[in-house]
């Protein structure tokens, strides 16, 4: 702006943001109650917003479009679709007369000097005093909206497992709930955390949620979803939605002004966030971008990172399916297991501890050995007798935190948990195998005698298992997974313990 040509559309947009807090208060400029109000608020910048109002006012009267406009956004200033009315109307008006627009443009610079108006970045953040702040819209979608560009609604849900979602009814009506997706008016609901151990589900919870019917009606401007990783680099995350946006990251400083430019363009949104698989604290918040009718939903293995991004309130832990939903889920990728003899199926799942992935990759890979039956069953018998038959079910896909040259087996994706502990820690979980039986169970004493070290000890490393995932307490004693105690034992023949 300044002394080069005024850009209508811009100055349209700053106008309206300048203007938007003041509205009520203009409209009865110079009533005893609005000017008390309006001194309130700002002081003086309110002397100043009646001086950019003082020029524009007769020109608004006049025409009876700007006007509803202008009163639309009095009504309900936070209103996305009102607020772009009201910058297209004046554009219009001030495209007309490019006096009054010179005029506004030097106002609104000085307005900006006197800090009425403060820019972050280039999206509007105003603050009127020091007692009004409000953030509104982003020019991306403004000036989409003003150049009738489809603007940007992005479905970044993944797809469903081609088996189908099964056994998860309740917990979909859980987080449901959690979210209060029936209650669509509902403004600023904190974010909801799944958590539970490597393979349990939660990935796939948060898609079946992300694709239900109802999303579309309550998230009219789509969903957003980053799968984040142990190793993540924030900033692409972070672009790759400025992107599905329509807003663009790149000449962003940091990643903290991304975030910042993320809020300011899902101010106005109602979206559904979903932030996958988060490691650490750190990268979550990178992810907090959520506006006011938005809604957030991650997923981690770890309960400290649940319970800072979510609350513990707002954490649902995931179990694993119960016998009847792993059966289905066997009997829907290798439906012979199951046909040939389903009790030795059942074995199976039991031996699998019902884990959600280690059931997929049995039921790929045994599905694609049916073709000599008796072969089948022998590999089933395998799986059930043998756990490095167990650790080596293989994942055809990729998985991010695991090197493409190496092999994406479930024991290296339960590994992605036991890595993360220290070197001590590793061997004490290993040596937990010891314990033997299924269930795997012990006692905090127990475990301090094997590990030779204190009570007060064995507890915090207790602790840290159960931080990761890794463990879980059951009434007196603490408890490891069935996979993960075949991890531990795994180990602890490598190690030599
Ligand atoms: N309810 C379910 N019905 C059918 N298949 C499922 C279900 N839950 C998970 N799966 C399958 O199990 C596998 C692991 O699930 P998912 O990736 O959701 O686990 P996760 O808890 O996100 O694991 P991680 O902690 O490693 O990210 C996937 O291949 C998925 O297709
Ligand atoms: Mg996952």
């Amino acid at each position: 702006m300044g002394n080069g040509a005024v850009d209508p559309m811009s100055l349209a947009r700053d106008l309206g943001l300048f203007l938007t807090p003041w509205l009520p208060y203009l409209q009865k400029a110079g009533e005893k109650a609005a000017e008390e109000a309006g001194k309130q608020v700002g002081g003086a910048a309110w002397e100043h917003a009646k001086l950019v109002w003082s020029r524009l006012r007769h020109k608004v009267e006049a025409k009876p479009d700007v006007k509803d406009a202008l009163q639309n956004v009095a009504n309900v200033p936070a209103d996305e679709r009102a607020q772009t009315a009201l910058h297209l109307q004046m554009r219009k008006l001030l495209a007309d007369d490019p006096e009054l627009a010179h005029d506004l443009a030097a106002l609104l610079d000085q307005a900006r000097q006197s800090g009425y108006m403060v820019f972050a970045g280039q999206q509007a953040v105003i603050v009127h005093g020091s007692v009004y702040g409000l953030a509104v819209g982003d020019i991306a979608s403004t000036s989409a909206a003003a150049s009738g560009e489809q603007t940007h609604r992005p479905f970044m849900a993944p797809p469903l497992p081609p088996q189908g979602v099964l056994g998860r009814d309740d917990d979909v009506a859980r987080v449901f709930d959690l979210l209060r997706l029936d209650d669509a008016a509902a403004m600023d609901v904190a974010p909801v955390a799944l958590h539970g151990m490597g393979g349990i589900g939660k990935t796939t919870l948060a898609a079946a949620l992300g694709r239900l019917e109802v999303v579309p009606t309550l998230f009219p401007d789509g969903v957003l979803w980053s799968s984040v990783g142990p190793r993540p680099t924030v900033r692409f995350l972070l672009e790759a939605w400025g992107k599905a946006l329509g807003v663009d990251l790149v000449p962003e400083r940091d990643e903290t002004a991304c975030r910042d430019r993320l809020r300011g363009a899902l101010y106005h949104r109602r979206m559904l966030i979903i932030v996958d698989d988060v490691w650490e604290v750190t990268h979550g918040q990178y992810f907090m971008v959520a506006g006011p009718r938005c809604r957030t939903l991650l997923t981690t293995r770890e309960s400290p990172i649940a319970h800072t991004l979510a609350t513990r309130e707002k954490t649902l832990r995931i179990e694993v399916l119960n016998a009847e939903a792993s059966l289905a889920l066997l009997r829907r990728l290798a439906p012979e297991v199951v046909s040939t003899d389903e009790r030795v199926a059942l074995r199976l799942c039991e031996r699998l501890e019902f884990l959600p992935l280690a059931l997929t990759l049995a039921g790929r890979f045994l599905a694609s050995e049916t073709d000599v039956p008796t072969r089948m069953q022998r590999l089933v018998g395998e799986l059930i007798d043998r756990r490095d038959a167990r650790l080596r079910l293989l994942q055809a896909e990729g998985r991010p935190g695991i090197d493409e040259d190496h092999p994406v087996s479930l024991q290296a994706i339960l590994g992605l948990s036991v890595e993360r502990l220290s070197s001590i820690d590793q061997d004490r979980f290993a040596m937990l195998a010891t314990f033997g039986g299924e269930p795997l169970t012990w006692e905090i004493n127990a475990a301090a005698s094997v590990w030779e070290c204190s009570t007060v000890d064995a507890e915090a490393t207790v602790s840290g298992f159960i931080q990761r995932g890794l463990v879980e307490r059951r009434g007196e004693r603490y408890w490891m997974h069935a996979l993960l105690a075949d991890y531990a034992a795994e180990m602890m023949d490598a190690r030599g313990l």
